[in-house]
């Protein structure tokens, strides 16, 4: 990521130094604007090309989010660019107004009339794949990024893409079709389509379709960062997050179980000490049920309500309905014992 920082920050030096010294000078986007957006009069371009490098390149459109969320979660697992494919003009923070909007872009688009879009890309050439992640609107591919699929459909050709779509609740075979109508002489791999009901389940989803699709292997899958966690008569897995507390912690869990005895506190949590510390990464985090957190670094906290604090996440217990943690938790003290999966 610091290569695409450094490649990002050096086109907009260009920029700056393109503007003071001559500001007729253009900055290289019209290859863009040459591949025919039919929407020419309003898409200059506002942001310089992206020109990364490495293997894997994912380009997401997100409104509220969520599909913002899975393209996190591909980049963390697979350490590559990643770049937001933006409206020029912001998206509506109304949802109603949203919804009116898109079907009126949706419409234009129907008509040749791409809505203008601030992101483009220089050359795919260094990647393998191309991830294209999106939010599903009124049953189609949110409109950014069919004006993105449009404009570098040619750039595209010859390229795999793997597309991952999230929905409420719609499919994704209209957007596929749509993607595979833009980009004809592109390679479209197995997709990945999370809804409003398999969203919560979307580290294991996302894992299972990278490994599916050969990107990761299974040595490299996060089910390596997977634990068990044993208290009263319940087994739990959870999978934890990728940083310097959890690598120190499964380090110590690849020696030995730990036992952690645990209080409830405010109807919220069980905490209890580790009995050592861990490197801390603590940022703000307002707690969901079931996430397990390193608390100033020596205590492990399981939650089952919200709390919002500075601390670091260390993970989350897999496949629990909603209110099933507290229950099995229980009101009183309990013993964990972690151990690897
Ligand atoms: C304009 C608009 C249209 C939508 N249309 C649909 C739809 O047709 N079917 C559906 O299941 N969800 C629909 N949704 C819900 C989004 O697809 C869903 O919330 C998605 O996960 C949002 O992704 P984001 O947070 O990355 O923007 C729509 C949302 C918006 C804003």
């Amino acid at each position: 990521m610091s290569k695409l920082l450094l490649s990002i920050f050096f086109l907009f030096a260009i920029s700056f130094s393109a503007c003071s010294d001559n500001d007729k000078l253009e900055l290289p986007t019209d290859s863009e604007q040459a591949e025919g957006n039919e929407d020419s009069d309003e898409d200059e371009s506002e942001q310089p090309p992206f020109s990364g490098t490495g293997r894997y390149l994912i380009l997401y459109a997100s409104r509220s989010g969520t599909t913002e969320r899975v393209a996190q979660l591909i980049q963390s697992t697979l350490n590559c660019d990643i770049l937001e494919v933006e409206p020029t003009s912001p998206y509506e923070s109304d949802y109603n107004a949203m919804l009116t909007r898109a079907q009126n872009e949706l419409r234009d688009i129907g008509n040749g009339i791409f809505p203008s879009i601030k992101t483009s890309v220089e050359s795919f050439e260094n990647y393998d794949m191309i991830f294209v992640g999106y939010p599903i609107w009124h049953g189609h591919m949110a409109t950014p990024m069919q004006s993105f699929l449009n404009l570098h459909s040619a750039k595209l050709s010859g390229k795999n893409i793997a597309l991952f779509a999230t929905s409420g609740s719609s499919g994704m075979s209209t957007s596929l079709t749509e993607a595979q109508k833009y980009c004809t002489n592109s390679t479209f791999i197995e997709t990945l389509h999370l809804t409003s009901s398999t969203i919560p389940d979307m580290q294991n989803r996302v894992t299972n379709w990278l490994l599916s699709i050969g990107v990761v292997e299974e040595n490299q899958n996060t089910e390596s960062m997977d634990i068990k966690l044993t208290f009263n008569d319940h087994t739990l897995t959870a999978t934890l997050v990728d940083n310097s507390s959890t690598k120190a912690l499964m380090e110590i869990l690849a020696e030995r179980d730990i036992i952690i005895e645990m209080e409830d506190y405010a109807n919220m949590e069980k905490v209890g000490p580790f009995g050592f510390s861990l490197p801390r990464n603590d940022e703000q985090i307002t707690t969901t049920e079931g996430d397990l957190i390193l608390y100033q670094g020596n205590s492990f906290v399981v939650y089952y309500a919200p709390n919002t604090w500075s601390f670091t996440r260390l993970g989350k217990i897999n496949n629990i309905a909603q209110g099933e943690l507290k229950t099995m938790l229980g009101s009183g003290n309990v013993t964990m014992r972690l151990s690897r999966k």
